[in-house]
């Protein structure tokens, strides 16, 4: 055991992880424990009251009575867990929530996993194989290039093109010569930019070279396009050349990812994906609430909720454009505060903390280095007032660390 650990200790990002956290020992907020949640998204660490603006449950529906009411009716039906593989038997309730959420979202049929990384990470190499290829965002998350590297190790061809760049992809479906099918696959909102990607181009080219569009659509689940259904539908018009993927876990506030496609492709992708078949499902009291959050992201509800969360989202990034600071996003709730240098990134989002605040600290590797921001995740049940506290922290934190004025990044690509 000693020997791996001291094999792993050698590994270049553990090494750079292990002297970040000693040179900033009391500054480095990872692993923090949230000890107690309060309404309107007051947490507890280490005997503080904070207000967290550091959680990806948008719409505030964690909170909901009908969706907590729901959990508990799950567990009163169901038990905690089914505990059986999907492949040998499902919960009624797994049918009625991917019927649901095929309903809501506008396909035919859904196909629900315990995770959106093992979506990505079964779909992905399941859908490809050695007379193909698979063309990814350089940029796309984490588990969609995992997801290629394990459809690399299957033999097929995996190629990557520059961040939403529609010329980049078409010169690499070009380059990739002979193919039978192809597949793309990107991120629907680049959650540390919040970014979104140029759909309908890429779209566009996909169908000119025989390519599927995969989306994954974590962050926009909920709180994207027309009664929360992600980008998709509104940029493209219809799912005829894409698979989408979205997020049961934040904006959802429940638990699980899945894939919008035809029931074609549900059965197909049962049989392909490992991570389904050789996985234990999403427990069956999530599948319950799941339904709940459908019928609420159907209603005429959902307008409020959202007119709620974009009230807030506008108050903050108003504010943060007033302080005279370069923010990234903001067509999401999530909004990036440009800090650059990493100490000074570790050190703001402390001293926000120490204000009342507690916002995620991103550097190095999950953004280029020296591009570290303020991640800040603006949520429907924020009150203004918090909002307006956060915003005074800020300017507080402006006469103590220089952060970079607007059009920075701009700048710095030209
Ligand atoms: C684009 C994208 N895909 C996947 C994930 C991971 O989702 P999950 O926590 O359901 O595995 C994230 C998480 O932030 C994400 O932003």
């Amino acid at each position: 055991m000693q020997q791996l650990a001291a094999a792993l200790r050698q590994n270049g990002l553990i090494r750079f992880l292990e002297h970040f956290a000693g040179l900033f020992p009391t500054t480095h907020m990872k692993d923090m424990v949230v000890e107690r949640m309060g309404p309107n998204r007051i947490i507890e660490v280490a005997g503080r009251k904070v207000v967290n603006f550091g959680s990806d449950s948008f719409l505030g529906l964690d909170q909901d009575p009908r969706v907590q009411d729901a959990l508990r009716r799950g567990i009163r039906r169901w038990g905690t867990h089914n505990g059986a593989s999907r492949a040998f038997s499902s919960v009624r309730a797994n049918i009625e929530a991917e019927e649901k959420l095929a309903h809501w979202l506008g396909t035919e049929a859904t196909l629900i996993y315990p995770s959106v990384t093992l979506a990505n990470m079964g779909a992905i190499p399941g859908l490809v194989g050695k007379q193909d290829v698979l063309i990814v965002d350089e940029q796309a998350h984490n588990s969609i290039q995992e997801g290629a590297k394990i459809a690399k190790a299957n033999g097929t061809r995996v190629f990557f093109f520059s961040h939403c760049n529609p010329q980049a992809l078409q010169k690499v479906l070009h380059e990739a010569g002979n193919y039978r099918c192809a597949v793309v696959a990107i991120d629907g909102v680049y959650s540390m930019s919040g970014e979104l990607p140029p759909l309908a181009e890429l779209n566009r080219i996909c169908l000119e070279h025989r390519a599927v569009l995969y989306v994954d659509d974590a962050h926009g689940t909920g709180v994207l396009g027309r009664q929360g259904r992600g980008t998709v539908l509104d940029a493209l018009g219809n799912y005829d050349n894409t698979l989408v993927v979205g997020s049961l876990s934040k904006g959802f506030s429940c638990l699980g990812g899945f894939i919008g496609c035809t029931r074609e492709f549900q059965m197909l992708l049962k049989m392909r994906s490992n991570t389904y078949i050789f996985g234990g499902p999403v427990a069956p009291c999530y599948l319950e609430a799941i339904c709940t959050v459908c019928d609420i992201l159907n209603s005429p509800e959902y307008e409020l909720l959202a007119a709620r969360l974009q009230r807030n989202v506008r108050q903050l990034k108003t504010g943060l454009s007033n302080l005279g600071l370069e923010v990234l996003g903001g067509r999401t709730p999530i909004l990036s505060v440009l800090v650059g240098d990493e100490e000074d990134t570790l050190n703001a989002g402390n001293f926000l903390f120490e204000q009342g605040y507690y916002v995620q600290s991103v550097t190095f590797p999950a953004v280029p280095y020296h591009a570290g921001v303020l991640r800040i995740q603006v949520n429907a049940n924020h009150l203004a007032e918090s909002i307006a506290g956060l915003l005074d922290a800020v300017a507080k934190l402006t006469e103590i660390i220089r952060l970079p004025g607007p059009n920075t990044v701009r700048r710095q690509a030209a």
